[in-house]
């Protein structure tokens, strides 16, 4: 469970990442640069101002153009992985500096990024994220159609018995979470499921048993 802190109060994300602490594995923390996406949510700052209130692992997914310029400055921050996206280039020259600075890298495509694109990388990688969702907003509709990339993805890991994250993003409920983690996928992103909900916490939960009581 990778909730994402988009869908919380800005005003209080301090609360609310430390209210959805016992039901999270990673925080999922999207950035947007204004580019990449035609939006602009948060930075490296913010991941610092978080830092102290979570012993979870950061998950940062970079919507960004150029994610190599910021890398290190998320690491300074203290988050523990970042995720750039393989339409922006750059990818073999992106995961050596992510390494390079001891970050756990991921590599994620949107939805009608084909498989092939990500298949070379998949070997030098620590996840895959494939998006559910055109990215650059919480709150939209689950793209069903992304289900046969996932589970060519996790034919491929399992193939070659790659030790691989496969993390989906977008529209992610309790509806949606059977069908993504069936088709493969092992970690789920959850925005507006879990902090549109009254108890954030509780949706938590009820996410993760939909996901497992479904496999
Ligand atoms: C979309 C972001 C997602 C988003 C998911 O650009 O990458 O992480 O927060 O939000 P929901 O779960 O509301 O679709
Ligand atoms: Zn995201």
């Amino acid at each position: 469970m990778a909730p994402s802190i988009l869908a919380a109060d800005f005003g209080a994300l301090a609360q609310a990442v430390r209210e959805i602490d016992a039901e999270t594995d990673w925080l999922h923390v999207d950035v947007m640069d204004g580019h990449f996406v035609p939006n602009v949510s948060i930075g490296p700052p913010v991941v610092r101002s978080l830092r102290p209130y979570s012993t979870r692992f950061f998950d940062c997914h970079l919507m960004m153009s150029e994610p190599g310029r910021y890398l290190e400055a998320f690491v300074r921050a203290g988050a523990d992985g970042c995720t750039v996206h393989v339409e922006v280039g750059s990818t073999a020259t992106l995961i050596d500096e992510a390494k390079s600075l001891g970050l756990r890298i991921g590599l994620a495509a949107n939805p009608d990024t084909p498989f092939r694109q990500v298949a070379p990388f998949l070997g030098d990688v620590d996840l895959l994220l494939l998006m559910t969702v055109f990215p650059g907003f919480g709150g939209q509709n689950f793209i069903g159609d992304v289900m046969d990339k996932v589970s060519e993805a996790r034919r491929e890991i399992d193939a070659n018995d790659l030790d691989l994250d496969l993390e989906v993003d977008g529209g992610i409920d309790a509806t949606t979470a059977p069908i993504a983690v069936r088709a493969g996928a092992n970690v789920l992103v959850a925005g507006s499921a879990i902090f549109g909900a009254a108890s954030p916490r509780d949706a938590a939960r009820s996410l993760r048993e939909a996901a497992l009581a479904n496999r």
